[in-house]
């Protein structure tokens, strides 16, 4: 159970790294607008973030910070809600505002800190 825990947390990831790179190829030297890739990372990292929420395959001795997971599933929400409002005012022809583009990465940025820094 362990192996498959980390496997997750691989998949987990993955997840960050489909969004954050996608992110970050729009942010330098793209057009600053969102994407579907965009879309997919959040997903598989909510997705995978779920099932690492429950407390199964951990190592003796190794508890689980709900406040922390409880902080990262509110950051998660508010990216998929700045996704949905950028997605919106592109489809209506208009430009993703600089604080909801830029909120994107900062927050990405900000979960994978909090999911390495708070112990
Ligand atoms: C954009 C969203 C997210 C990003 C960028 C992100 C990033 C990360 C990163 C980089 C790690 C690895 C930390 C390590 O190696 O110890 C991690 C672990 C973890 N994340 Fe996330 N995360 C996100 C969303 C979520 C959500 C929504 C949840 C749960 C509701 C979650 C739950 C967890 C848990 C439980 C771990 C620890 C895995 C373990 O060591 O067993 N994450 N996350």
């Amino acid at each position: 159970m362990e192996t498959l825990r980390h496997v997750v947390v691989l998949v987990h990831l993955v997840g960050f790294a489909v969004l954050f790179g996608a992110w970050a190829a729009q942010a330098f030297g793209g057009k600053r607008q969102i994407t579907r890739m965009m879309d997919w990372g959040l997903a598989i990292a909510g997705a995978a973030g779920l099932a690492l929420a429950a407390p199964w395959g951990l190592a003796d001795g190794v508890e689980m910070n709900y406040a922390k997971i409880g902080t990262k599933l509110v950051v998660l929400l508010i990216i998929g809600a700045l996704l949905g409002i950028g997605a919106g005012r592109q489809k209506r022809g208009a430009t993703v505002p600089p604080a909801v583009f830029w909120l994107v990465g900062l927050l990405t940025l900000a979960n994978a800190g909090i999911a390495l820094l708070w112990r």
